[in-house]
């Protein structure tokens, strides 16, 4: 009988081999740049031989198609259908998409976002202001989570926009979705989530969920390359939807370069704009394969046994957890207090022992699908050490 070892019983470790850098680190920071997959290294050098051997025919053999094309792959990931997300740079690209499409001039008006957005999100809707939007922030009362009861009290018959980010960067708070887009709708009002901190660890249905639009991006928990991020539309409001921010892969027939005002493609193209970023497209395409490949709900069931790991070592040794305790309430992230953080988290980057802190929040750990319990551990050996001297 084979001993059971860590990855006998953890048949997603067998994963740790296609992610190079984890041989070499301790790497729990994939809430901010999850490792990069073997693939993603053959899928960025066919990006440079295609170019090289096929120039000018490439974008007929599947780069003008790329940006709907590897949406697709994200689509698998988010609950979407074909066709039903495109590719864009990222978030912030994709919120002024969606906010230029709205008027924001009427009656119905109010912008309700939450004081756990991230903050280019709340940048982009401050500036609408100037065309007539009243931003409305609920604010978080601790820095870290956001009673659902607020936010819900919140959305009226003058909403126009409720703009949630699924799982809080800074704390990791999960927010119930489900709840607020149904108050959003029974108001009358439009939901845009921002889902770069869930998609990839936290499972997420934007069609079940009946999302009018959601976003996020590549690094993180979907470990594909920067510069790319994605843009869901629920198919039903394609038509009713003419952003401003726009530009010629937006138009029906971008090829035949029409003057005047635009024609937009009557699919979720028509939230497309300028020539796409197709590298950073070729460097997202590995990560996302692997990650529909594990599947979420596998990735969901390892990361809340790891979190609550991580949180109990934490107990042990006397670190101050600001994590959510109830798993229904918090993302991939443990968020530990620890004083003199930024300090800490250098040493532990010279120590091979990969974290981040962010001011008001802490070091924030996050274990993804790769990782063993031991590194756990020594994460927490290595924070006691760095403490003590
Ligand atoms: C929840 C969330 N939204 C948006 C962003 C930023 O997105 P982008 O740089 O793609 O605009 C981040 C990045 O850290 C994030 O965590």
């Amino acid at each position: 009988m084979q001993p059971q070892t860590e990855s006998t019983i953890d048949a997603l470790l067998a994963w740790r081999r296609e992610f190079p850098i984890l041989d070499r680190t301790t790497y729990l920071i994939s809430h901010s740049l999850g490792a990069m997959p073997r693939g993603a290294a053959q899928s960025v050098a066919e990006f440079a031989s295609t170019w090289a051997e096929r120039g000018i025919r490439a974008w007929e053999e599947g780069w003008w198609e790329l940006p709907v094309t590897i949406g697709n792959l994200v689509g698998r990931i988010i609950g979407a259908g074909e066709g039903e997300v495109v590719m864009h740079q990222n978030v912030s690209i994709c919120q002024s998409i969606v906010t230029s499409a709205l008027d924001w001039s009427g009656r119905r008006n109010k912008l309700v976002t939450e004081g756990l957005n991230f903050p280019s999100n709340d940048y982009i809707y401050h500036g609408l202001a100037r065309l007539g939007a009243r931003v409305v922030e609920v604010p978080s009362p601790d820095g870290r989570t956001l009673p659902l009861e607020n936010l819900l009290a919140a959305i009226d018959e003058e909403t126009l926009l409720v703009s949630i980010s699924h799982v809080a960067f800074r704390s990791s708070y999960l927010q119930d979705l489900d709840a607020i887009t149904r108050r959003a709708h029974e108001a009358g009002a439009l939901v845009i989530a921002d889902l770069y901190q869930s998609a990839g660890t936290v499972p997420v249905d934007v069609r079940a969920l009946q999302l009018d639009f959601a976003t996020g991006g590549s690094v993180k928990w979907l470990c594909g390359g920067p510069g790319a991020g994605y843009l869901y539309v629920r198919r039903d409001h394609w038509n009713h939807f003419e952003p401003i921010f726009t530009g010629w892969a937006a138009h029906e027939q971008p090829f035949q370069f029409a003057a005047g005002p635009i024609r937009y493609a009557q699919d979720a193209r028509r939230f497309l704009n300028g020539t796409p970023n197709i590298p950073a497209l070729y460097s997202a395409r590995s990560g996302y394969e692997i990650i529909h490949q594990v599947g979420v709900e596998a990735i969901r069931e390892k990361s809340i046994r790891q979190t609550a790991l991580l949180m109990s070592l934490a107990d042990e040794a006397a670190i101050p957890v600001r994590t959510e305790r109830d798993p229904a309430r918090r993302g991939g992230v443990v968020t530990l207090d620890v004083p003199d953080g930024a300090r800490v988290t250098h040493e532990l980057a010279r120590r091979e022992v990969l974290v981040d802190y962010r001011p008001g929040a802490g070091i924030r750990i996050s274990p993804h699908f790769y990782n063993t319990d031991d590194e756990l551990s020594h994460a927490v050996e290595e924070i006691q050490r760095c403490r003590a001297s």
